[in-house]
């Protein structure tokens, strides 16, 4: 299994992402000065508001179970594993260009708890890096990851923060990794 692939069916992607951040801008304004890495969105809500993202999960066959804003900011994007299991989508919404999501091989024996102000919990390493380099992918369309297989988010050496939106599902989608 890979540890990400590009979604290549989803000509809309674009579009979406922009809805996304205009989503986000009108109804979640504190998100955009917001350095908490993970931030639950509601998830009825945001479909109610982009039905094209509706549309992309019923020609995938796919049921959404949550939507997350992941904001990476100079500080928080160090190598970790997710604590929070399963194949999701990510997807780019902001200063996603020139950003890589780069995966390294982190050992999951050899790992502590973080805990965020807000609940959510990861995994970082207890070994000192460097950390072997598997593969990096730059965000300019969604993928899908697994985000059990070690990663770091390097922004855009111009901009300080990336904004992307996680997307979980009920149905285990790891056949899209293959
Ligand atoms: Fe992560």
């Amino acid at each position: 299994m890979q540890p990400f692939k590009y979604i290549d069916n989803i000509p809309n992607h674009e579009l979406i992402s922009k809805k996304v951040l205009e989503y986000v801008t009108k109804y979640h304004a504190d998100l955009l000065e917001s350095e908490i890495y993970w931030n639950n969105l509601p998830l009825d809500n945001v479909l109610d508001h982009i039905p094209e993202l509706i549309k992309v999960f019923k020609d995938l066959n796919l049921t959404p179970n949550a939507i997350s804003l992941v904001i990476t900011t100079d500080d928080n994007g160090g190598p970790h594993i997710d604590a929070l299991k399963g194949i999701r989508f990510l997807w780019p919404v902001k200063n996603c260009k020139n950003s890589y999501t780069r995966f390294l091989d982190i050992d999951p024996n050899n790992v502590g708890i973080e805990q965020l102000p807000n609940g959510i919990i990861y995994y970082y390493s207890t070994l000192p890096p460097p950390y072997e380099y598997i593969d990096q992918v730059e965000l300019v369309r969604p993928i899908v990851m697994n985000p059990q297989v070690g990663h770091e988010v390097i922004l855009d050496k111009d901009k300080n923060t990336r904004m992307t939106m996680t997307i979980g599902f009920d149905e285990d989608i790891s056949y899209m990794l293959e």
